[in-house]
């Protein structure tokens, strides 16, 4: 067995971008972060150290931790935050992953500049299902706010107003040449002509799914979230936040040229998007020159074309073969329908609030607001602390309505707040219904697993249709996630086995969505066997 220690040190580092300089919080002084690399079947260890003066968690996202929800990192759910001056050490066994993941701060806004790639190679001796590539090349997809980032999610808990929104996309944690006072600050990606590089793309920005192309270059997507998929060729992607997707780009365009990678928002809650802007990267042929003037780009789709999302999103299928087997549930026991809705409710002297017209914004699924308790549900689970929680989070939402209508009564725009998990029994096959609603505005929410990755086995605009829709599951080929991007005003619907004992996050990864509530905590039995138990608690867990 293999085993690979790091050593993660959270600290404040300065940086300029966009001409202003300012301190952001780092691991081991790099923004983005540094990239973790394994494979299949190894143990990472991992010794968080906190130097910053801000409370930090680090999760691993995409990565199942196997009966052991203790090293995944989400405050408040599997554990308290690391304080300043403490350390904490995680343990990763990688016992099924492979392909790009990512890691991230978990706590509160974090996540913003705390993030970086965790590439997950084959299990030792084995191959891609495609040719080696020359190179593997990450490519994170961020943001840059000019603004001290950690003072946003203090605008969006206490006050529900709307956060601060960044002031310029990046690539690799650059914004590039198209942004004022940022030329010199653009990626580039050089390459050798007629070779072939894996790109490992990573979706970290905090609130807006994205459109992403090169110029001339054809994408060919062969992974998403770490899971093999039928090779996709296409001239753009959609990625939501959270997502990864691995992709093919073969170097064999005229190399006397460059060619801008860029990426801007593809939002769908305020039509046009309220952000223009485009972030630039640069593909550079080694050993030539560039005769144009300017870079070779390609126009992206428009901000609000819902039509472009969806025809790229809706060919994923995965890449079923005799090593890969498909293990969908064919029989559910255990249904579940979540609606996930934006609410917004009046402010009182109980609740003072400072947002629109004197009303506060929350968000919710099946109409309850998660409220994080003071001590994680995980160890309140374990260690039997009465009062932290109740469990009885409701299986469908209390009251039926017409979802996705254009005018919805009154109360459906109030929600209930509470920390309450829903308490799966162990190994049971469960199908969850992702059902979007018009409550307030309809929005694209990119619902993302801890511990589990699912299968996506229908989707649809509108309100789901429990006799209809299912005859149209894709129960052959659908693909694997952890995150899913459920369309504005649509459904999505996903199965998965109970098999991870633990207490477990899901949540949408719109970061203002989560920090008003958008998420739900499931509590996944023992089985009955040794080792189908959580393992115990870490000596070092942090205290609250
Ligand atoms: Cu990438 Cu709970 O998140
Ligand atoms: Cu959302």
């Amino acid at each position: 067995e293999v085993i690979h220690h790091h050593k993660f040190v959270i600290k404040s580092s300065s940086y300029t971008r966009l001409c202003s300089t300012k301190n952001i919080l780092t691991v081991n002084g790099k923004f983005p972060g540094p990239t973790l690399k394994a494979h299949t079947g190894d143990t990472l260890i991992i010794n968080v150290h906190n130097q910053a003066n801000h409370n930090i968690t680090i999760h691993w996202h995409g990565v199942r931790q196997v009966r052991n929800p203790w090293s995944d990192g989400a405050a408040y759910i599997t554990q308290c935050p690391i304080q300043p001056g403490a350390v904490f050490k995680q343990v990763i066994h990688l016992s099924q992953e492979e392909g790009t993941v990512w890691w991230h701060g978990h706590d509160g806004w974090s996540r913003a500049t705390v993030h970086g790639a965790f590439i997950i190679y084959p299990k030792h001796g084995q191959n891609y299902p495609f040719p080696k590539p020359h190179a593997e090349i990450p490519i994170i997809l961020g943001e840059w706010w000019k603004k001290e980032i950690m003072s946003i999610p203090i605008v969006a808990n206490k006050t529900g107003g709307e956060p601060i929104p960044s002031d310029a996309y990046t690539i690799n944690g650059q914004p590039g040449y198209l942004y004022p006072c940022s030329k010199k600050d653009t990626f580039k990606m050089v390459v050798e002509y007629g070779k072939t590089y894996l790109l490992r793309m990573i979706n970290a920005v905090m609130e807006e799914e994205i459109f992403f192309a090169i110029g001339k270059h054809k994408l060919r997507v062969v992974a998403i979230d770490g899971f093999y998929v039928k090779p996709i060729e296409t001239d753009y992607i959609m990625i939501t936040p959270g997502q990864t997707m691995d992709i093919l780009l073969e170097a064999n365009q005229p190399p006397a040229h460059h060619y801008s990678m860029s990426m801007h928002s593809y939002s769908s809650a305020f039509g046009a998007g309220f952000d223009n802007t485009t972030a630039t990267g640069l593909v550079i042929y080694h050993g030539f020159k560039n005769v144009r003037k300017s870079p070779i780009g390609r126009p992206l789709p428009p901000h609000n074309r819902t039509e472009a999302a969806t025809e790229f999103t809706k060919q994923f299928r995965s890449l079923v073969s005799k090593d890969n087997p498909i293990k969908v549930p064919k029989k559910v026991d255990t249904h579940l329908l979540f609606t996930i809705s934006v609410n917004l409710l009046n402010c009182t002297s109980a609740k003072p609030c400072k947002g629109p017209f004197g009303k506060r914004f929350a968000s919710s699924v099946n109409n309850i607001s998660l409220v994080l308790p003071n001590t994680d549900f995980l160890s309140a689970y374990y260690k039997k602390i009465p009062g932290v929680f109740v469990m009885d989070f409701p299986r469908k939402p209390e009251r039926e309505f017409n979802y996705t209508a254009d005018k919805l009564p009154d109360y459906v725009l109030g929600t209930d707040f509470g920390s309450k998990v829903l308490v799966l029994e162990y190994n049971a096959s469960v199908e969850v219904v992702l059902q979007g609603t018009n409550v307030l505005v309809g929005d694209n929410h990119p619902v993302h697993f801890h511990g589990y990755s699912f299968y996506v086995v229908g989707w649809g605009f509108g309100n789901f249709d429990p006799k209809k829709d299912p005859k149209k599951y894709n129960l052959v080929d659908p693909p694997q996630e952890t995150t899913v991007g459920v369309p504005k005003n649509g459904w999505v619907a996903i199965r998965f086995r109970a098999d991870n004992p633990g207490v477990w996050f899901v949540h949408c990864h719109l970061e203002r969505h989560a920090s008003w509530g958008m998420g739900v905590v499931l509590l996944v039995k023992d089985g009955p066997s040794p080792h189908t138990k959580i393992l115990p608690p870490p000596l070092d867990l942090p205290k609250c």
